[in-house]
């Protein structure tokens, strides 16, 4: 068996640099804010896994029946040599793509800022597709997507709504960027929740048995290890809400008293409010016109439109023009 080639395309002192210039520049601005991609340590990743199978977190449910249901017909139409998946975590759904691919499908590149997610995720799809060639790469899907090996016809699959958590203007330069690696005719399968009831979204990002929560604290003690910040994690709390004009969720995190925190790789001292809220992660619902509206813009044509029985999720199939 091949065993799986892992590289990491972010140097050792990525996390500390960029997760610096990102934590000044969020901190300091008013109001307050944390970029998302900082959620997925080992903790984290393990937490958005324990987020999938929470019984009021649709979204994996919901793309998983499209997959099971949609895989042969993806197979079918893009007969595709090498699937390559960006923000790949623990790739439990891709399986399924991959089980239907079987017969062109020679090479596997998984991506994630996570490397403790991709190491493990590597490993296992080596084990279990012993025909394919399996490429892990550590790196940021908005950076380093020049850098993704695979030869044609290439597949780009990326699931689980991700796309939601950029905001607008990043969401285009990302869709470009893609476009920009990929030869005409190369396919990008999308996966993106859809707009509904607002009790439905807020209880998928806010679950009673408080893993939401947990997760988005998590970005603090990221904070207090990595940059040598003193922030009291219980003093925070985790707040979801919808905002009906942007069609996003808007997660936040609320200090519960008047407070002071040194974040000491930075030499920098913030103050907190009680009842200050910073924002530290979007997730944008859409609707079709404009999937397919963006997806035109950044040079795809939208050839397959699916979403499960109940219209919670929708997987894109597009092509590159
Ligand atoms: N695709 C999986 C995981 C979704 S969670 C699923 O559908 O269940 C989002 C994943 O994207 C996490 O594994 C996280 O580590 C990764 N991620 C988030 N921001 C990223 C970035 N900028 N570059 C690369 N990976 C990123
Ligand atoms: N891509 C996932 C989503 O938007 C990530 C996610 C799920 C998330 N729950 C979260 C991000 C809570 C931050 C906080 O559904």
């Amino acid at each position: 068996m091949t065993e799986a080639v892992v590289d990491v395309h972010l140097p050792d002192d990525h996390a500390a640099r960029s997760l610096a210039a990102d934590v000044l520049t969020g901190l300091t601005a008013t109001p307050k804010s944390l970029p998302p991609k900082w959620f997925y340590d080992a903790r984290g990743s393990e937490l958005f896994e324990q987020i999938t199978r929470l019984p009021e977190y649709y979204p994996t449910r919901a793309e998983r029946e499209i997959l099971a249901t949609r895989a042969r017909e993806i197979a079918g139409e893009t007969g595709a040599h090498t699937l390559v998946e960006l923000g790949s975590g623990s790739s439990e759904k891709t399986r399924l793509l991959l089980d239907s691919l079987h017969e062109t499908l020679s090479q596997i590149v998984v991506l994630d800022v996570s490397e403790t997610a991709l190491r493990e995720a590597s490993a296992a799809l080596s084990a279990e597709y012993p025909k394919a060639q399996v490429n892990g790469v550590v790196g940021d899907f908005t950076e380093h997507l020049d850098l993704l090996p695979g030869e044609p016809a290439r597949l780009v699959a990326f699931l689980g709504g991700t796309i939601g958590n950029l905001l607008p203007v990043e969401r285009a330069r990302f869709l470009a960027s893609v476009r920009a690696v990929l030869k005409p005719g190369e396919w990008l399968l999308l996966g993106t929740d859809l707009v509904k009831d607002e009790a439905t979204v807020v209880a998928a990002y806010d679950d009673s048995a408080g893993v939401t929560a947990e997760f988005n604290r998590n970005v603090l003690h990221v904070l207090n290890r990595e940059l040598d910040a003193d922030f009291d994690v219980d003093a925070f709390e985790h707040v979801a809400l919808w905002d009906a004009e942007n069609e996003w969720i808007e997660m936040r995190l609320r200090s519960t008293r008047d407070q002071r925190v040194r974040i000491a790789a930075l030499d920098l001292d913030v103050s907190f409010a009680a009842g200050e809220e910073m924002r530290t992660e979007i997730s944008a619902k859409f609707r079709r016109e404009r999937v397919a509206e963006e997806l035109s813009t950044a040079g795809f044509v939208l050839t397959n439109w699916w979403t499960d029985a109940e219209g919670r999720f929708a997987l894109s199939l597009a092509k590159a023009e």
